[in-house]
């Protein structure tokens, strides 16, 4: 019987999991790792406002089980060696160098742990994949370990992909729609799964666990995050096509939608998606497609990529026509974080919006209500750098850049406002009271990317509106 559990990883999925986990199996001894101290020292502060990841509901599960189930520690080998089974949840970003670079996935952080954990294992393990990886990734964890590991100590490994979405996770882990474990099916991969799902039957019905083989659950991550980022695609090219024939995106959202075959979620357009897993999980199904010569399928699927990539350029475009001139123009951007309710930056849409703006002479300010000013600064950087600017280059752009603590700071004395991020604290501006700080003339364009803003109120009120997809637009 599992009694005590090891998370490598204290991030994003690692610590959400985990404390859901601890929440529900008071029985069970958790213990989150990772190799930045400072991350677990975070996670170990008394004020939550320290948390390295912000996510509704998560600070009450963890003041709740922290040091009673739920521990962090930056002790990994320690841990890995007293636990029974061990989860994996450390990033595996695309892979920046080498075969496969741009597309396929950096499993360095999987390796290193493999190798950790069959070093210093003295006792079975069973091994749980939960980061998104390629499929076949637990033969790759099979071979490492076999390499490393002591003679009389045995590993079972077994695929849990997490499906959680950030700002919605604790939402999800509550009350997921499917809990998938896939395992070799074998007497004790068997018995490795049935072990999970022993705790996964806390508080998740029955039904609701999928037992596959290792193969189908790993592939399945990949698969259900393509389909997800492909609705996304679709609902955006066609916001092109809206602009062109008067017709309204969110209409046809709403007609599509109602399709019961079709389903109503994940059809909002948007500046394109953002967050850490869609682009990487397609970028390395497109990979693996082509490790095995399906060059029309990967070819498929890396064409929602492009269109995520189309669609940023096509608001920078709006941006740029409609404002004439981008040099010496002001800029609100409100929003960084990829998405409402989360801190998290990366691949935010953003980000290479605001990069554009500024490459062609714009001064931005920038709003978000929960993304640290360092982040912005660093997301940035990293962008400008990929785009083979020099430092001095770089130091002058971000010189046209501030960043805001309130969000009234953006509303006024500014040329025009672009709404990224779908943030509730945006769509309640009281515009009319906005306008009475603006003087007449000056009153900003407003781009809506996210089509969250009363257009018919601001238009009354004398604002010039473009709303993404929407053919009735005031600015023409
Ligand atoms: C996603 C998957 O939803 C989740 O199952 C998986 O485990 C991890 O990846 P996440 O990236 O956290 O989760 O957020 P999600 O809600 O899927 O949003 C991703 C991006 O798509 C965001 O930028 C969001 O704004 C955008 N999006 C989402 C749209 O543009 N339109 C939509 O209709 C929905
Ligand atoms: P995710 O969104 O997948 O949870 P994060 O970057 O938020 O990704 O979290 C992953 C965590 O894994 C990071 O805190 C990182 O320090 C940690 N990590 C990566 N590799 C290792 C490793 N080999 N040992 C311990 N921790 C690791």
């Amino acid at each position: 019987m599992i009694k005590k559990i090891c998370c490598i990883g204290a991030g994003y999925v690692g610590t959400p999991t985990m404390a859901v986990i601890a929440l529900k199996s008071p029985n069970l001894e958790i213990t989150v790792v990772d190799s930045n101290k400072s991350r677990i020292d975070a996670w170990n502060s008394s004020n939550s406002y320290d948390f390295p990841v912000k996510e509704p509901g998560l600070d009450d599960i963890i003041k709740e089980v922290r040091n009673k189930n739920l521990f962090f520690s930056s002790d990994v080998e320690k841990h890995i060696d007293e636990s029974e089974m061990i989860f994996l949840a450390v990033n595996t970003p695309t892979k920046k160098e080498g075969e496969g670079k741009g597309f396929a996935a950096d499993l360095t952080n999987i390796d290193e742990c493999a190798k950790q954990i069959a070093r210093v294992s003295s006792s079975n393990k069973i091994i749980v994949e939960k980061s998104t990886l390629p499929v076949r990734t637990a033969e790759r964890l099979k071979e490492i370990i076999k390499k490393h590991k002591k003679n009389d100590v045995t590993f079972e490994i077994i695929s849990n992909p997490e499906f959680l979405a950030e700002g919605t996770a604790i939402r999800d882990l509550f009350k997921s729609d499917r809990v998938l474990i896939g395992c070799d099916q074998t007497e004790a991969g068997l018995a490795a799964m049935e072990s999970l799902v022993k705790i996964y039957k806390n508080w998740i019905p029955k039904e609701r666990i999928i037992k596959t083989n290792i193969w189908s659950s790993e592939l399945s991550k990949l698969a259900s995050n393509a389909m997800l980022a492909q609705r996304i695609s679709s609902i955006n090219s066609l916001s092109a096509l809206t602009e062109k024939t008067e017709a309204k995106i969110n209409e046809l959202s709403l007609a599509i939608g109602k399709d019961h075959r079709i389903g109503d979620k994940f059809l909002n357009v948007s500046p394109g998606f953002g967050g850490s897993c869609f682009k990487k999980d397609i970028l390395n199904l497109v990979y693996i497609c082509r490790q095995y010569g399906l060059e029309e399928v990967a070819e498929y699927w890396h064409q929602v990529v492009k269109i995520n990539d189309y669609q940023r350029k096509r608001i920078f475009n709006i941006v740029n026509s409609t404002l004439v001139e981008l040099k010496n123009k002001k800029i609100s951007i409100l929003g960084w974080s990829f998405k409402k309710d989360t801190n998290d930056t990366r691949e935010s849409s953003s980000i290479p919006i605001s990069s554009d703006l500024i490459i062609n002479g714009a001064s931005l300010k920038i709003y978000d209500p929960l993304a640290e000013k360092k982040q912005i600064i660093q997301d940035l950087t990293t962008y400008l750098e990929s785009k083979d600017l020099s430092l001095k280059e770089i130091k002058s752009l971000l010189s046209q850049v501030k960043i805001q603590s309130t969000l009234s700071e953006c509303l006024t004395n500014t040329n025009a406002i672009i709404v990224l991020t779908e943030w509730d604290e945006f769509k309640q501006v009281d515009w009319q009271n906005n306008k009475l700080n603006t003087s007449q003339i000056n009153l900003p364009y407003i781009f809506d990317t996210r089509n969250i803003l009363d257009i018919e109120l601001l238009k009354s009120l004398g604002y010039e509106v473009f709303q993404i997809g929407n053919g009735d637009n005031t600015i023409k």
